[in-house]
């Protein structure tokens, strides 16, 4: 077995999109670790990889809207100081408007999409700084800048793993850490099931397979980007996008409003 280029541990490994960067992963020469609910999947998924590419994989079974079982994964990001990639790509989607949705339902989504990425982020980072090196892949979506498309909440959710991946940009990239956003558009994974739209229903030009998705999200990380779309055909609109909110952000706090609310005689009383 040649060299390990460190461990990887990816969330919602068992299937779809995680499964996929686990297995290019392990091409790439990393071990990994494999975190997900389903434990047959996951140890099927691990003796192939194991067999295939000669790296180490070891899998936990792990439920991460369960305080509990969130905690667990924690503390491997804590104490396992061969981890050099956390790919945070468990998440669940919802199609339903909110008339047409269970909150608990979506408070669980919160817990998973966001909260869990968040902790495990928490988890990963100080042992990056300290080492000096790292790679953080968060799996946001395009709904992050396109909430009116799905459910509300999940958008939300989505959105929300692109700001604070913003943010980690800024802060850890002189510390030689890494971090990348994804936001795929649909791919055809099972995720479609879950939310309720299967994805045939979908115009098959808009679909991607996960396997492509992966490819160009590697793709892009290897280029440097910090957000990737792996469908959209032209990168200078995102950064045109991108130049525009940054822009903006000089004059986004201000002890006066905007004239056009009119306060300026209150202002002047
Ligand atoms: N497919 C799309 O069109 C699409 C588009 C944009 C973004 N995304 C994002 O891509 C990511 C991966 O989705 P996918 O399309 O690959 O979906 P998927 O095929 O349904 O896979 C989801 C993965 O997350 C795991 N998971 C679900 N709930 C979990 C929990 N409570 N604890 C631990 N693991 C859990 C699942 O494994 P177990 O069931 O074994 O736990 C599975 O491995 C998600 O964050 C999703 O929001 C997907």
């Amino acid at each position: 077995m040649t060299q390990t280029k460190g461990t990887a541990l990816i969330t919602g490994a068992s299937t779809g999109i995680g499964a996929i960067y686990a297995d290019r992963l392990a091409k790439r020469g990393h071990d990994l670790i494999l975190v997900a609910r389903n434990k047959q999947r996951l140890a099927s998924l691990a003796r192939r990889l194991a067999n295939e590419t000669g790296r180490n994989v070891e899998t936990v079974e792990a439920d991460l809207t369960s305080p509990a079982d969130l905690r667990r994964v924690e503390n491997i990001l804590k104490t396992n100081a061969g981890i050099s990639v956390l790919v945070n790509n468990a998440g669940v989607g919802a199609a339903a408007p909110l008339v047409a949705s269970d909150v608990d339902k979506m408070e669980e989504m919160i817990r998973l999409n966001v909260t869990a990425l968040t902790r495990l982020t928490y988890a990963a980072v100080p042992g990056f700084v300290a080492r000096g090196n790292g790679t953080i892949i968060n799996i946001s979506s395009v709904v992050a800048i396109a909430p009116e498309v799905l459910n509300g909440v999940y958008g939300g959710s989505k959105a929300f793993v692109l700001a604070f991946s913003h943010s980690l940009v800024h802060e850890l990239a002189d510390k030689g850490i890494r971090v990348q956003a994804v936001l795929p558009g649909a791919t055809a994974t099972e995720f479609w099931d879950v939310a309720g739209t299967p994805v045939h229903q979908l115009p098959a030009q808009i679909v991607m397979s996960a396997d492509d998705l992966v490819d160009a999200a590697l793709a892009g990380l290897d280029l440097g980007e910090t957000v990737t779309i792996p469908s959209l055909p032209d990168k200078a609109e995102w950064d045109r996008h991108e130049a525009a909110r940054l822009a903006m952000s000089d004059r986004l706090s201000s002890a006066i409003p905007a004239p056009r609310y009119n306060l300026r005689k209150r202002v002047d009383a």
